[in-house]
C-alpha cells in the first residue's frame, strides 16, 4: 500500500452560496473527479479527508467525509482537518458570497441588487500556510489556453501540481476527464480517460513523488 501511513486531504464538489433561506448560488460541479480521487487515495492506504459541497455522491470506502455548503465553510473544515501530507483541492468553490438577506426575497420588491464579497482561496492559504502539506495539488478549470493558464495559477496559488482540466467540452457532470499535470518539472498531457482512471493515475503519481 503506497499511501499507507499517510494522511491526504481532499476538496470536491461546488459550493453553495446563499442569498436568502431558500436561494443559493451554485456550479455545475458534479463532485465525481474528486470522489474518485479520494477514492483511490483510500485504495492506496492513505487515511483520507473528504471535505464535500453539495453532491449526491456515496462517501467511498475508507473514506472519512465531512459535508459543507459554502466556501467559508468548506475553508473552515479544511483548516481544521490538518495536518496532511497531502492536499488535492478538487472543488469548485464559489469566488464569491453574498450577504444572505434572513428574510425570503419578494418578488414585488423587484430584483434584487446582490452585492458580492471575494470568498477565501482556501487553495492559496493552504499553500502559504505554517501547516502547509508536503504536497499541494491544485485543479483549474479552463476553456482555452488550458496549460498557460494553470501555470498562471500555479504561480499564483503557489501550488507545487496543477491538474488542468479541459472543460470546453461536456467534463462538468460527465465520466471522462482530459486533463494536463503540471508539476514544477514541465507539463505532462495525459489522454483522455475516464474521471476514476485520472484519479489512480494522480495518486500513483502522489505516491511516487512522496516516496
Ligand atoms: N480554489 C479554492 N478556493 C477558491 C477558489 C478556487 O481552493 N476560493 C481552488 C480550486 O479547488 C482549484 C483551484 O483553486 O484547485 C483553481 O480554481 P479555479 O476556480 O479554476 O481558479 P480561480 O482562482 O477561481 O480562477 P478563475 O475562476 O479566474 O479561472
Amino acid at each position: 500500500m503506497s499511501l499507507e501511513g499517510k494522511h491526504v486531504l481532499v476538496t470536491a464538489g461546488p459550493t453553495h452560496e446563499p442569498i436568502d433561506p431558500v436561494r443559493v448560488i451554485a456550479n455545475r460541479s458534479s463532485g465525481r473527479q474528486g470522489f474518485a480521487i479520494a477514492a483511490a487515495a483510500a485504495e492506496a492506504g492513505a487515511r483520507v479527508t473528504l471535505i464535500a459541497g453539495p453532491v449526491s455522491l456515496q462517501t467511498p470506502t475508507g473514506v472519512e467525509r465531512i459535508d459543507v455548503e459554502t466556501a467559508q465553510q468548506m475553508a473552515d473544515a479544511v483548516a481544521a482537518a490538518l495536518p496532511a501530507d497531502v492536499a488535492v483541492m478538487v472543488a469548485a468553490v464559489a469566488d464569491w458570497r453574498v450577504e444572505p438577506s434572513t428574510t425570503k426575497l419578494k418578488k414585488s420588491e423587484g430584483p434584487p441588487q446582490l452585492k458580492f464579497a471575494p470568498n477565501p482561496d482556501i487553495l492559496a492559504d493552504l499553500a502559504s500556510s505554517p501547516d502547509r502539506p508536503q504536497l499541494v495539488v491544485g485543479f483549474a478549470a479552463e476553456t482555452e489556453s488550458v496549460v498557460e493558464n494553470a501555470i498562471a495559477k500555479q504561480v499564483a496559488k503557489g501550488a507545487d501540481w496543477i491538474v488542468a482540466n479541459d472543460v470546453s467540452g461536456d467534463v462538468m457532470g460527465g465520466a471522462h476527464n482530459r486533463v494536463h499535470l503540471v508539476t514544477r518539472d514541465g507539463v505532462e498531457h495525459w489522454p483522455e480517460m475516464t474521471k476514476d482512471d485520472v484519479a489512480r493515475r494522480l495518486i500513483e503519481r502522489v505516491s511516487k513523488e512522496l516516496r
